[in-house]
C-alpha cells in the first residue's frame, strides 16, 4: 500500500513537472527570437557566413540555468530568424573555459590549418582558467584559436594555444578579428579592463600589439567588453565604426552597448567625438557584435538581457533569448555621424499584413496572435502610447513625451518583477532626428519588445515576463494623429 502511495506521488510529481514547464514553454520561449534549446545562454559568439548559411555560437553552460563553465553553443541559418540547433562546437580544457570571441574564413591560408583544397574556419576565443582566477592571479585570461575544416561543423583547437598571453590585466578578452586588406593583415580589437587593444598579425597565431584606445573616451561606468571594430561606407566614404559593451554603466543601468565612429589606420583608432553614443538605450541588449563575412552589410545581434537579473529571470528550462538581428547603418545628422540599426529584412519578409488603417484619431485596440511587428508614424509635437496588455491588468507601455523628446517603455506593471529590484522600472531613449514625424517599428514577441524610431536612430530593447501572454496592444495617439498603422503578424 505504501509503495502504491509512493508511486502514485511520483507520477503526480512527474505530472505536474511537465505541466510546469510546459506551461513555461508555451508562455516565455519566444517565436522569432533565437533561444538555446536549452540551459543558460549569454553572449553571441563567433558569428560567421559561409557558403549561404549564418553561424550563431553562443556563450553556454549546458548543465545549468544560470551562468557556469562556458562552452560555445551553435545554431544555423540562412535567413537569420529561422534557426537550427547544431551541437556544442566548443568545450572547456585544460586550459580553461571558452569565453567571447570571433570566428573569421581565413581564405588565403595566413595559419596553415587548411590542407590543399580545404577552407579552414578559424574562431578566435579567450581561455578563462578559472583556478587562476580563484587563486587571485591576474593573468587568467589568454587569447586562443580553434578551425574548422568542414564548414564550421566540428572545431578542433590549435595545440600551441593560447596565441596571446596575459600580460597581467584581469579582465583581458573578447577577441574580435578582422581582416585588413589595406596592409594584408588581421586585426584584433580585445577588450582590456577600460579600454580596447589593437593588435596585428599575418597568420593569426603571432600577434603585435599596435595601440590602445578609449581610457578617456566614452562611458566607464564598468568594464568594457566585447569590442568590434569594422568599417562602412557611406556616400564613397569609409568611417570605422568601433562597439564597446559595457558592464555596468548603461543610461538605463547594468549593461549596454556604447560605439564610437572614427578613423583607423591599420594601427589606431581616432574617434570623431568625445560625445558617448550608444546602439541601443533599453536594458536588453549586450554584447552584441556582428556577423563576418557579410562585406558592406553590417549584421548585428545581441544577447536580449541585463547582467544585473539574468541569472534571476523567471525561466527554469532555458535562460536568455538573443534580440532580432539588426542591419547597422551610418547616418548623417547635420555634421554628425550616428550609427542606426533596424530589423534584418528578412524579417519583414515574413510579416503578413493582418490590420491596416491609414489615420487613427482615437485609441485603436489591435487583437495579437503571435509575434507582430507594428509601425507607424506620429506627429512629433504629440504624445502616443502603444500599450500591448493582458486581461490580468499586465501591461507594457511603449510611449514619446515631445516635451521631454523622449521615448520610454514602462515595464513596472508588465508581469513577474520581483525576481530583481531594478527590473519593475520605465526606461528612456533620447530623440535624436528633428524630422516633424517619427517613424515607429516594434517588434513583439512573448516576452520582448524592441523599439526602432526614427529609422533606427533610437532603439530600445526591453523583455517581460507577464503570466499570461499579451492579447491586445491599444495605440492611443493622445490628443494627435497616428499615420499609416499596421500590424503585421510574423509567421515562421
Ligand atoms: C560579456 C562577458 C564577456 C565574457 C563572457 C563570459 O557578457 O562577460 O566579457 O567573455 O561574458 O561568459
Amino acid at each position: 500500500m505504501k509503495r502504491a502511495v509512493f508511486y502514485l506521488m511520483l507520477v503526480y510529481c512527474f505530472s505536474c513537472q511537465e505541466k510546469k514547464s510546459m506551461t513555461e514553454e508555451e508562455l516565455y520561449r519566444p517565436d522569432i527570437h533565437f533561444t538555446p534549446p536549452k540551459a543558460w545562454m549569454n553572449d553571441p559568439n563567433g558569428m560567421l557566413y559561409h557558403k549561404g548559411v549564418y553561424h550563431l555560437f553562443y556563450q553556454h553552460n549546458p548543465d545549468s540555468s544560470v551562468w557556469g563553465p562556458m562552452h560555445w553553443g551553435h545554431a544555423t541559418s540562412t535567413d537569420l530568424i529561422e534557426w537550427q540547433h547544431e551541437p556544442i562546437a566548443l568545450f572547456p580544457d585544460s586550459l580553461g573555459t571558452i569565453f567571447s570571441g570571433s570566428a573569421v574564413i581565413d581564405s588565403n591560408n595566413t595559419a596553415g590549418f587548411a590542407k590543399p583544397g580545404e577552407t579552414a574556419l578559424v574562431a578566435i576565443f579567450t581561455h578563462h582558467n578559472t583556478q587562476g582566477e580563484k587563486a587571485g592571479r591576474s593573468d587568467f585570461q589568454t587569447q586562443s584559436l580553434a578551425y574548422s575544416i568542414d564548414d564550421g561543423k566540428t572545431w578542433i583547437k590549435y595545440d600551441q594555444n593560447p596565441v596571446i598571453k596575459n600580460p597581467g590585466i584581469k579582465d583581458f578578452r573578447d577577441p574580435k578579428v578582422i581582416w585588413y586588406a589595406p596592409k594584408q593583415k588581421w586585426i584584433m580589437s580585445l577588450a582590456a579592463q577600460n579600454k580596447i587593444l589593437f593588435y596585428s598579425s599575418k597568420d593569426l597565431k603571432n600577434w603585435i600589439a599596435e595601440s590602445s584606445f578609449g581610457e578617456d573616451v566614452g562611458a566607464h561606468g564598468g568594464v568594457w567588453e566585447c569590442p568590434d571594430l569594422f568599417p562602412m561606407q557611406y556616400e564613397g566614404k569609409t568611417i570605422w565604426a568601433l562597439i564597446v559593451n559595457l558592464n555596468p554603466g548603461a543610461p538605463n543601468k547594468g549593461s549596454g552597448t556604447q560605439y564610437f565612429l572614427g578613423e583607423f589606420d591599420g594601427k589606431s583608432f581616432k574617434s570623431f567625438t568625445d560625445q558617448t553614443l550608444w546602439l541601443d538605450y533599453g536594458p536588453d541588449n549586450y554584447a552584441g557584435v556582428t556577423w563576418s563575412n557579410t562585406g558592406d552589410q553590417k549584421i548585428l545581434i545581441g544577447w536580449m538581457s541585463n547582467w544585473m537579473y539574468a541569472n534571476q529571470v523567471p525561466t527554469q528550462s532555458w535562460r536568455s533569448a538573443m534580440t532580432i538581428p539588426r542591419e547597422l547603418k551610418l547616418m548623417k545628422l547635420g555634421e554628425t555621424w550616428r550609427l542606426a540599426s533596424l530589423p534584418v529584412s528578412s524579417l519583414q519578409a515574413l510579416g503578413k499584413e493582418a490590420f491596416h488603417k491609414v489615420k487613427v484619431d482615437a485609441i485603436e485596440k489591435i487583437r495579437l496572435s503571435g509575434s507582430s511587428v507594428i509601425s507607424f508614424q506620429a506627429d512629433a509635437t504629440k504624445n502616443f502610447t502603444v500599450t500591448c496588455l493582458n486581461d490580468q491588468q499586465e501591461k507594457v507601455v511603449i510611449g514619446y513625451d515631445p516635451i521631454k523628446q523622449e521615448f520610454y517603455i514602462d515595464r513596472r506593471s508588465s508581469g513577474q518583477t520581483a525576481f530583481h529590484p531594478e527590473f519593475a522600472a520605465i526606461h528612456t531613449a533620447p530623440r535624436l532626428s528633428n524630422n516633424p514625424l517619427i517613424q515607429v517599428k516594434l517588434v513583439l514577441d512573448k516576452t520582448s519588445v524592441e523599439l526602432f524610431a526614427d529609422d533606427g536612430l533610437s532603439v530600445m530593447t526591453s523583455i517581460f515576463f507577464p503570466k499570461k501572454g499579451y492579447q491586445e496592444c491599444w495605440v492611443d495617439p493622445q490628443n494627435g494623429q497616428i499615420m499609416g498603422l499596421l500590424l503585421e503578424q510574423i509567421g515562421k
